[in-house]
């Protein structure tokens, strides 16, 4: 704590928190982490048990309304869900603009901060019922753009929503149906989506979500608001991570090259991509469900003797008995292993992050719900420690030497 008063005339301390590693910026109610002993629980359930025994719509609902659906309430939640998945036909112009090879996170950004020009009533922020709508519009209508991002990308036509469906297997078939051909939703593949869904919902105030209330704060609208929570998590230290620990598994290739690439590690010449956490200090419980998943995936779909999968699986054995990673406390964290699983159900590198957006959509914006009821909300504005000249005065060009 800096008792910097003289320096800035003002009463009151100063914390000086670079990176915020121990400043908590809000009160929430949505999702406790135990960072030491690999903990996270949304509204007190065990994420472990929500991928196990649950599915992504009762989890959006556990996060936006504070409890599990009652049978009636899934129902009803679901439908709601349901009736919002389409983008207004104008919407295509959009899509229309961006240059093929453009990434889809580009596309995403620009996409979802322009639905605020298609939902004026979304617009009144100081009405919580169009709070909640522009709440279901967002959950709804992210796979859409998501998944035209996606066919755009790869050049093919759109194909729209199928609400007989549920939400990952609807977001899988706007995905890989080509339009005249059939296609069958793989129930294996849909359950793991779906619990890739679950296990990115929501993880408390990591950048993106701070940036999404620190937008919020100002009082921009949601659709703006989740539009900067997408451009923060594009990062490669934050969502884009999966897709670098991917490209790094494929570059170590066999496990043979392990040794070197960790002395490289070690030498501080790259980081080893899908490893450590600004929280998690153990197994970030997350990595587990999604190592699980990985394995499910390749059983059905690739190779379950799948090279890169030996080497995550090999590297983070070596990693994990290594004392530069210990003392350091660097354990797989949930990016790791979701790229292998990614790219097995046939997704590009490039679209990984889409979907960590998309799920995430649900805790930002139930973040956002939160932060806006909370009367004691006041706009974000953090303050710094000045290090600059101290006071001089003018001088003319023609007098500088
Ligand atoms: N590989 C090698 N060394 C690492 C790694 C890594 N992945 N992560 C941290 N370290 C080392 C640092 O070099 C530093 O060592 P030092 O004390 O000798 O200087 C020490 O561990 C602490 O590192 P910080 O950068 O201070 O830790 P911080 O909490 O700020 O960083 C972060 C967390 C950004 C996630 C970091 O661990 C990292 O870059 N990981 C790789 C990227 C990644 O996987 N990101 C996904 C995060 S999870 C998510 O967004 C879903």
């Amino acid at each position: 704590v800096l008792d910097i008063r003289k320096l800035y005339g003002q009463t009151g301390a100063f914390t000086y928190d670079p990176g915020f590693t121990s400043t908590a910026a809000c009160e929430s109610g949505l999702t406790f982490i135990d960072g030491d002993e690999g903990i996270l629980l949304h509204r007190g359930y065990p994420i472990d048990q929500l991928a196990e025994k649950s599915n992504f719509i009762e989890v959006c609902h556990l996060l936006l309304h504070g409890e599990l659906p009652t049978a009636a309430q899934y129902e009803k939640f679901e439908r709601n869900i349901t009736m919002h998945t389409m983008l207004h036909a104008q919407f295509d112009r959009f899509f229309e603009g961006f240059r093929r090879d453009a990434h889809p996170m580009a596309i995403m950004v620009g996409t979802v901060g322009a639905l605020s020009a298609f939902y004026h009533d979304s617009l009144d922020i100081n009405d919580p019922t169009q709070r909640y709508i522009s709440a279901i519009r967002l959950i709804a209508k992210m796979p859409t753009i998501a998944a035209r991002a996606f066919k755009y990308h790869i050049g093919q036509p759109f194909v729209s929503p199928r609400n007989d469906l549920n939400y990952a297997e609807n977001f899988l078939r706007m995905c890989f149906a080509v339009p005249a051909e059939d296609y069958e939703v793989n129930p294996v593949l849909a359950r793991a989506m779906d619990r890739i869904f679950i296990l990115h919902a929501d993880h408390e105030q990591n950048a993106s979500t701070s940036t999404v209330r620190l937008a919020g704060s100002s009082g921009a609208n949601p659709f703006a608001c989740i539009a900067a929570g997408i451009a923060c998590l594009w990062g490669p230290s934050h969502g884009g991570a999966n897709e670098e620990a991917l490209n790094m598994l494929k570059e170590i290739g066999t496990p043979e090259n392990i040794p070197d690439f960790i002395n490289g590690v070690k030498n501080r010449e790259r980081r080893l991509m899908g490893f450590g956490h600004r929280v998690y200090k153990n197994y970030d419980p997350r990595a587990k469900v999604m190592q699980q998943s990985a394995k499910e995936v390749l059983a059905e779909v690739g190779d379950p003797n799948d090279p890169l999968l030996q080497v995550a699986q090999e590297l983070e054995r070596i990693a994990l008995h290594d004392e530069y990673f210990i003392e350091r406390k660097l354990y797989p964290n949930v990016d790791f292993y979701s790229g292998i699983t990614l790219s097995a159900m046939g997704f590009p590198t490039t679209m990984f992050t889409v979907l960590f957006a998309l799920a995430r959509t649900v805790g930002w914006i139930s973040q956002w719900q939160e932060m806006m009821e909370d009367p004691s909300q006041k706009i974000g504005r953090p303050r710094q420690l000045y290090t600059g000249p101290t006071r001089r005065d003018y001088v003319p060009i023609s007098q500088r030497g």
